[in-house]
């Protein structure tokens, strides 16, 4: 089995999380210079920004890098176009399907490698055409589906022929290699960047995933359909409060809107939305991108001599 480094052209097998509203142009170069697959998260940026990140990241990174879409955006037509015009080779997709995207970045030699909670979805796109999938457990930061990773990932692995990325509760050496072991041939990672010196959200937020332990994520949105885990705080408890009480969602969405933002930009670890992973507990310092990195590979390399 081919490694994702091999398949990407990367130096490691890891590719960062397109974090809307976080995974900026000048992140992305961050992770591709530090050897890694960096993102553009297009998720919160509008077409214009996008193209303008994608820019910067083309500017700055020395070796490859991707776009992350969310299928969801308003602007999504556009931003499909957008990767097009502007060379993208990668390109990672989330919340749905991009079927009507598919003939156009095939044909223009992209790479596409969309995000899957469960097997079915991981079947629909290798049916498709997608390059590989990115199989994300519920332990990640973020928009969740319900099946973990340990759970999930040899399902897929044995569902379809096409490399499976594993996604979700990776922070270390062990973890890559637990990976490993069930079939994944490298990671995507998203919560232990959170704390790097690099990435761009306010020290607040980061100071807040440091000192996180291992029961402090919590999901909010099960009930609306649209669960994302983030740390626990006042936002987050009131919400499921409500969620519990069944108040209307309308009621709902007004607790987090603009609640990402509110944690990034200004901080407000009370009512912004400090979405995390259940990793969070394991990180204990801010460190540049490279050496989180390394720490990873080299840990998953002296894990796998020891099991031999
Ligand atoms: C703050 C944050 C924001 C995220 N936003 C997105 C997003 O916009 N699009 C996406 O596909 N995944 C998003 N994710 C998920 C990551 O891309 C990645 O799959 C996940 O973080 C991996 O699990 P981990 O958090 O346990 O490392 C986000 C994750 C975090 C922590």
């Amino acid at each position: 089995m081919k490694k994702l480094n091999e398949l990407l052209g990367i130096k490691y097998p890891l590719i960062q999380g397109g974090m809307a509203n976080i995974a900026m142009g000048e992140f992305a170069a961050a992770v591709t210079n530090a050897g890694g697959l960096g993102l553009v998260g297009a998720g919160g940026m509008t077409v214009d920004s996008l193209r303008e990140n994608i820019r910067i990241a083309k500017d700055k990174a020395n070796g490859p890098f991707g776009v992350n879409l969310m299928l969801m955006h308003p602007a999504v037509d556009d931003m499909a176009q957008v990767v097009l015009e502007e060379g993208v080779k990668i390109v990672t997709t989330g919340a749905g399907i991009p079927s009507k995207y598919m003939d156009d970045w095939k044909n223009a030699g992209i790479k596409v490698i969309p995000v899957i909670p469960s097997c079915a979805m991981a079947k629909r796109m290798a049916q498709l055409g997608a390059d590989a999938v990115i199989a994300e457990g519920t332990e990640s930061g973020g928009h969740v589906g319900e099946l973990t990773t340990m759970t999930l990932l040899p399902q897929v692995v044995d569902t379809v022929d096409i490399p499976v990325i594993a996604a979700g509760g990776i922070a270390s050496g062990r973890q890559l290699a637990a990976a490993y072991a069930l079939g994944a041939c490298g990671a995507q990672i998203g919560t232990c960047l959170l704390v790097s010196e690099e990435c761009p959200i306010h020290d607040n937020y980061k100071a807040a995933v440091i000192k996180a332990k291992d029961s402090d994520t919590i999901v909010t949105g099960r009930t609306t359909g649209a669960p994302v885990r983030v740390l626990r705080n006042q936002m987050a408890r009131e919400y499921v409060k409500k969620e519990k009480e069944g108040v209307d969602k309308m009621e709902l969405e007004q607790l987090t809107l603009g609640s990402l933002r509110r944690a990034v930009f200004d901080g407000d670890t009370k009512t912004g939305s400090l979405m995390a992973g259940q990793v969070a507990a394991q990180l204990k310092e801010i460190r540049p991108v490279k050496d989180i990195l390394e720490s990873i590979i080299t840990e998953c390399d002296e894990v796998i001599a020891g099991l031999q």
